[in-house]
This record gives structure tokens, sequence and C-alpha cells, in this order.
């Protein structure tokens, strides 16, 4: 359990009193989540209350990332910054996230007025942290994978009421792709058991949530167990929770090709609440740049699972992430991705260049793609993804979508903005009373990167837990 801000009290006596806490987050989905839970615990513990300018905040904490090197020099730039914004009062300082895991004490080295350093498994230890920092200690640090406990302390935590609920079931990852930090910062693969899921997603449910994100960096490796021992896969725990919760929408990221089954492509042809999306990163179209990054399938069995989703769920939108300049990508291998893109037609894909990280095995290859083919690479291949995903777009024009409203556009007054099942962003106008509710939107335009729209009053408006007609 977490100690309580009026438990605390008499500890603190004499020290700085904290009353505000400004949370800045880099890097995935599992960040943005852990930055959330971040702030309740320390609501919780603290009584602090989230600040949205880090120069008002007595309490700094950067959730960082650490998959590519750019990513990582953004977080001493942003340090520095942040200091400076203080202008010389005091305030803590904390560095969480995979960047913390990483390089533990020498944040401190770098930048010594940091307080503390933490990872992304053991921040449920930061309002201890946080007691002993007030009481005049120096330089913290903690970065033991305490998944189990991370897990035990969060479930006692309040619900926060949020529209796309996120819910981790899986954390860390034991595939050890060759380019990649993930499973030396977020440790070796743990899944939740299948009774806490169901517990969680249960309570956002009733706290109003419209939509589930099942989280994990490798979701479909999830093999979590039920109450009576019985081990679930990802597809078996997505049918226990539509029956048993009678969730509305459910997505899930990020998968595998490696780790893809049958029953999987089977639960979208199933339920509709399962949302037509599917991130499924593939990373390079060449057989020989993927061995070379030990993601372990070939091309063909990558395109066979995407042919066999599109016949299950005609409508499911397909998105990847894809690396450039890998060691030893050649022109041609170059060629297979732009090849595999004009292939898949993707709906949404990320792209990135290739960025050596000390203690992978790639970092032991010669990083010898010169900055400028990458560069080169890199706006070719988002041209060809750019163009089917604005064609992508321009294809639901007059269609009616079902979006989930998932605030308003704060550049524009009267408009709010939300996604389709197929993760479509789409802006239309409508009342701020319809946030969090699931309206039918007719699209009038498709623009490269989102969706406009209109309601009619003949369309709908639907509360969650209210079934579609
Ligand atoms: N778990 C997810 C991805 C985690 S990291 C998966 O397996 O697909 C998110 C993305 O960052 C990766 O898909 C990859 O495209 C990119 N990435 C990871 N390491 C990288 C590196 N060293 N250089 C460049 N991009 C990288
Ligand atoms: Fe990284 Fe590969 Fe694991 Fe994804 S599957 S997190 S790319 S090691
Ligand atoms: Fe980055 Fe860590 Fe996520 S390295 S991508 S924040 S798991």
């Amino acid at each position: 359990m977490v100690k309580s801000a009026d438990e605390r009290v008499d500890l603190l006596q004499g020290g700085p009193t904290l009353k505000t806490v400004h949370v800045k987050t880099f890097g995935c989905q599992m960040n943005v989540h852990d930055s959330q839970r971040i702030q309740e615990l320390l609501a919780t513990s603290h009584g602090l209350r989230s600040v949205e300018r880090p120069e008002e905040a007595d309490l700094v904490v950067l959730n960082t990332c650490h998959v590519r090197e750019k990513a990582e020099e953004k977080l001493f730039s942003e340090l520095g910054r942040i200091r400076k914004m203080h202008k010389g009062s005091s305030f803590i300082m904390a560095v969480g996230g995979c960047v913390g895991q990483a390089e533990g004490t020498h944040i401190f080295r770098r930048a010594p007025y940091v307080d503390i350093v933490f990872g992304p498994q053991n921040f449920q230890r930061l309002p201890e942290l946080l007691d002993r920092i007030v009481q005049g200690e120096k330089h913290l640090t903690d970065s033991d994978f305490a998944v189990e406990e991370k897990f035990e302390i969060l479930d006692s935590l309040p619900t926060a009421t949020e529209i796309v609920a996120p819910v981790t079931v899986q954390e860390g990852c034991d595939r050890f792709c060759t380019f990649c930090v993930v499973p030396h910062t977020r440790g070796r693969e743990f899944s939740r058991s299948v009774e806490e899921i169901t517990k969680e997603v249960e309570n956002h449910l009733s706290s109003g949530a419209g939509e589930i994100l099942l989280l994990g960096q490798n979701v479909n490796a999830y093999h979590g167990l039920d109450q009576d021992g019985v081990t679930h896969d990802l597809a078996l725990l997505i049918r226990r929770l539509i029956t048993l919760s009678g969730v509305d929408r459910l997505r899930f990221v990020t998968s595998h090709p490696v780790d893809m089954n049958d029953d999987l492509v089977e639960v979208f042809g199933e339920f509709e609440q399962l949302c037509p999306y599917m991130h499924l990163p593939v990373q390079s179209g060449s057989d020989a740049t993927l061995t070379a990054m030990k993601r372990g399938h070939t091309i063909d069995a990558y395109l066979t699972w995407i042919d066999r989703l599109r016949a299950a769920r005609p409508d499911i939108a397909i998105a990847s992430d894809f690396i450039v300049g890998f060691p030893g990508e050649t022109e041609d291998d170059f060629q297979r991705t732009l090849e595999l893109v004009h292939r898949v037609q993707y709906d949404h894909a990320y792209s990135f260049k290739y960025s050596p990280r000390s203690g992978t095995e790639a970092a032991a290859l010669a990083d010898d793609i010169p900055e400028e083919v990458k560069a080169e690479r890199l706006s070719r291949l988002q041209e060809v993804i750019n163009h089917y995903q604005y064609a992508h777009n321009k294809k639901r024009v007059g269609k009616v979508e079902s979006v989930l409203v998932e605030g308003v556009d704060k550049r524009f007054k009267g408009r709010l903005t939300g996604r389709t099942p197929t993760f479509r962003s789409v802006y239309f106008d409508g009342p701020e009373s319809w946030v969090g509710r699931r309206v039918d939107v007719m699209i009038t335009e498709g623009k490269p990167n989102s969706l406009r729209g209109r309601t009619a009053s003949t369309l709908n408006t639907f509360s969650p837990g209210e079934q579609f007609s």
C-alpha cells in the first residue's frame, strides 16, 4: 500500500513543503501510461497536484526514452532548460524511465543538479525516495526490476477516469532484436494475471471509460494465468475481457510478427468490439536485414499474417514501424522495404534512422551506412508511407464512422476530436458534453494525417455501455 500524505506529515516535518509536480513524458505508450500512474501515485502519497508548467512545480519528473540516441540527447537539453526556468529557486528534479534505467548514476555526473534517478520497473518507490531527498539525502537511485511489487502498489491506487483507458497486460521483452534496448531497460517479459487485468478493466469501465487499450512492449507474447492456473494467450484474454466485462471498444499495442497465432486472427473476425487495428512492426522488407536484426521471421511469413488478418476483418487498419540504414543494409535491401510498403499499403507507419545503442548486439557492428544515405532513405520511405496514409484517409470520405470523442480541439472553439475504430483522428463540430461518448460522424474530408467530418441530426451518439443499434 502507498503511505498517504497524512501519514507522512510527521516524517517530513521541518523539510521543504512539496505541493506540485510536473511530469514530462518522452517515448512510447508505456511511458505515457507510466507518467499517468506516477501522477496518481504522488497525488496519493504526497498530495501533489499536477501542473502544466515545469517552472511552477516543486518536483519535476522527466520520464525518458532510450530507444534512439536523439531521444536521449533531448533529455539532457531538457534538463538544462528546466533548470534555467527555475532561475535558481530550489526544486526537486527526478529522471525516470528507460534512460534512468540504462544510465543510472551516470546522469548525476552529467547533470549533478538531478536529485533522483529511477527506472520503469521501480517508480512505485518514488514516494520513499522523495522523502529521503526532503530529509537531506542526495543523489538517490533505484534501478531494480521490481515489476511484481510495482503492480501490487499500483493496484491499490484509485482508478482515474480516462476515456481511453490504458491497461498494462505485459511488460518487458525477451526477444532481444539486435538493435533494441528495450529488453535492457524494461527487463524480461512479465505477464500480469487475468484476474488483475479483468479487475482493472472493470474499474475503468465503471468509471466511464469508452475504450480499453491493452498495453505491452510485445503484447501478443502475453501469457498470463487465470485463477485456475490456466495460461491465457492474448486472444483468450481478449475473449475473456469482451465476454466478462462487456467492453464496447478494445484495442491492443504493440505486436511482434513472431508471436502471432491463428486465434488472434480469429478474434478479429469474431468480435466487433475488438477495434480493427493492428500495429505489427516489420522494421525492414528484406529477409537479409530481418535475419541480421534477429527478428525471427521472413517477409513471406509476415505477408501471410497480413493477408489472413485482412481476410478475417476486411476493414482492419495495418500499421508498422521501420528502421532504415541498419548495418549492412544495401540499396537492394532498402528497395525491398519500399516494395513491401507498396504491397501492404499501410494505413500508418513510423520510420526511423538506425541509431546504435550501447549494450545491444548490433552495437558491435560497424554503423556503416552514412548519415546522408540514412536520411535520404528515410525521406524516400516516408514519401511512400505518407502517400498510402493519405490515400486511405481520402477513401473514408462519404462514410459514417463511429468516433469516440476524446476531447475538445484546443485550436478551434466548438470543435471536437476523437478516433475511429481504425485509430484515425477525426475533427468535427459538436458540444463539449459529447466528450467521452461515441458519435456517428460523416467523413467530409481526408487530410494527410487526419479526417474532418460532421454529425447530422439523424446520426446517433452513444454513451459508454449503450449498444450500437
Ligand atoms: N516493441 C515494439 C517496438 C519497441 S521500440 C516492437 O517490437 O515492435 C519502437 C520502435 O523504435 C521499433 O519498432 C523500432 O522501429 C524503433 N527502434 C528501436 N530501436 C531502434 C534503434 N536502435 N534505432 C532506430 N530505431 C529503433
Ligand atoms: Fe525491442 Fe524487438 Fe522487443 Fe520490440 S520485440 S521491444 S523491437 S527487442
Ligand atoms: Fe523508449 Fe523505453 Fe518505451 S526505450 S520506446 S520509453 S520502453
